[in-house]
């Protein structure tokens, strides 16, 4: 338990994040007006902005910067044949375990003591785990029978490998190519915990990397150096990542190498996201299940095969936790506590924030919204903040991890100057409005 000592130096506390996200509009409990529903999570305007951050980041590293992926957008309810195919309605499992006591339902694998019941403290009150799948089941259509039963995708990979051979078609790509989504996933977790961390519903972002079957090792050396090159994107401190091989026995049943990239969250060492060679076991069952032909053929011979694939699996709201735990930050400015977020620059919600220093002088003010609405048209991410008094307008914009406060003062009106102040520095700079 080394790490949590840790983190525990760098006072990174899971409260911490919570109540900051809550406070200042980044993250709310799903359906909280109604006493809320457990696993859900509702993003607010900050919040809302600094996951389309995130999002659009990882779809231009991955997708718009690179030549050999296409994008898709696949439907999330699909016919329940590629839930039977790719072996989720058999094997999408998590161990049960009901206590007979107070009828507490845990999930076996998960408990600290695996004979003592965690809610009621009764020991010897479970039965042998049954296997608990985790697909929400749903019907589509107004009768409810076998025959309409759709599940909510557990994973945005089978839409990519059901639109495998629309690409192909469509756009003739050479091996090895990758086909990128991001989405919703859905998951009935039986015990959902630790803020957004194990969630019911929940986003993803995942690349089906399709090769020659002798080319895996390569593809997949490539995806565990572009996963890194993503967690410094994401400002994640390279010490606090780490790679999990992950033996063949707590492999998913479709892989037949693993990697989990872990990270030192407040609630310990815990996986980020993943990395696995899925061989050809998703194109070969669509192929016998469907009775359609999934091989390739190489451009100009005879080579036919089903490709191989190799998957980086990333959750979202995994790497936003990762991301407020690298960048919540407490320091000292003037003999006072301050907590800041000290976000990358290009993710941070909000850019600049403008101010005029007295919202009482009409001058200050008038020049100050001709300032913000000049940022705006450039920046877009610009936020107008007159709240209180100035002190308070800047510990409001550190917590949110606004790089750069803009204040607009007397010595403006006279020569076009503005205070600029650094979030991490807290140091003021004067500036021209033609230097911003
Ligand atoms: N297609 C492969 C796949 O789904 P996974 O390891 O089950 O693999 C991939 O999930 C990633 O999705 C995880 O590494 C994690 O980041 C995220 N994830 C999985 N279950 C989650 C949950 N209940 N809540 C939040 N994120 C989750």
């Amino acid at each position: 338990m080394w790490y949590n000592e840790r983190h525990m130096s760098k006072n990174v506390k899971l409260e911490d994040i919570v109540s900051l996200s809550k406070r200042r509009g980044f993250i709310f409990p799903g359906s909280d007006v109604y006493g809320g529903l457990s696993g859900t999570w509702d993003y607010g305007p900050l919040g809302v902005q600094l996951k389309r951050n995130v999002m659009q980041l990882w779809w231009k590293m991955f997708v718009d910067e690179r030549d050999d992926m296409y994008g898709v957008d696949a439907a999330i309810l699909m016919n329940k044949k590629v839930w039977e195919a790719s072996g989720h309605v058999a094997t999408f499992t998590d161990p049960l375990v009901e206590c007979s006591n107070c009828h507490a339902r845990h999930r076996a694998d998960k408990l600290e003591d695996a004979n003592k019941c965690p809610t009621c403290g009764q020991t010897g009150t479970f039965g042998e785990p049954r296997a608990f799948n985790m697909m929400f089941k749903t019907n589509v259509g107004p009768v409810a029978d076998e025959n309409s039963i759709s599940y909510l995708r557990p994973e945005t990979a089978q839409g990519v490998f059901t639109n495998y051979k629309n690409v192909v078609d469509t756009f003739y790509p050479d091996l090895p190519f990758g086909i990128a989504q991001q989405g919703k996933g859905f998951r009935n977790e039986i015990s959902p915990r630790d803020f957004i961390f194990r969630d019911r519903e929940f986003e993803m972002m995942e690349i089906e990397y399709f090769v020659h079957p002798d080319m895996w090792q390569e593809a997949f050396d490539h995806w565990v150096e572009q996963s890194k090159k993503w967690f410094e994107a994401l400002g994640l401190p390279a010490d606090m990542v780490h790679e999990l091989e992950v033996p063949e026995d707590d492999r998913a049943h479709y892989s037949k190498r693993t990697i989990d990239f872990e990270f030192d969250f407040p609630i310990g060492r815990e996986e980020l996201m993943g990395l696995a060679y899925r061989t050809d076991f998703d194109l070969k069952n669509i192929q016998d299940h469907s009775g359609k032909n999934m091989e390739y053929q190489v451009k100009g011979t005879n080579d036919k095969f089903i490709p191989h694939v190799i998957e980086p699996s990333f959750g979202v709201e995994r790497a936003l936790m990762a991301v407020l735990t690298a960048a919540y930050t407490e320091d000292e400015v003037n003999g006072e506590k301050r907590v800041f977020l000290k976000l990358p620059e290009h993710l941070a919600p909000v850019k600049y924030s403008v101010s005029p220093l007295l919202k009482n002088k009409p001058e200050l003010v008038e020049k100050a919204r001709e300032v913000y609405a000049a940022l705006k048209k450039k920046y877009g991410a610009v936020m107008w903040d007159d709240n209180g008094n100035i002190g308070k307008r800047y510990r409001r914009q550190d917590e949110i991890g606004t790089p750069h406060v803009v204040v607009i003062d007397f010595q403006t009106l006279e020569d076009g100057t503005v205070t600029v102040r650094d979030r991490d520095t807290t140091e003021q700079q004067r500036v021209t409005l033609e230097a911003i």
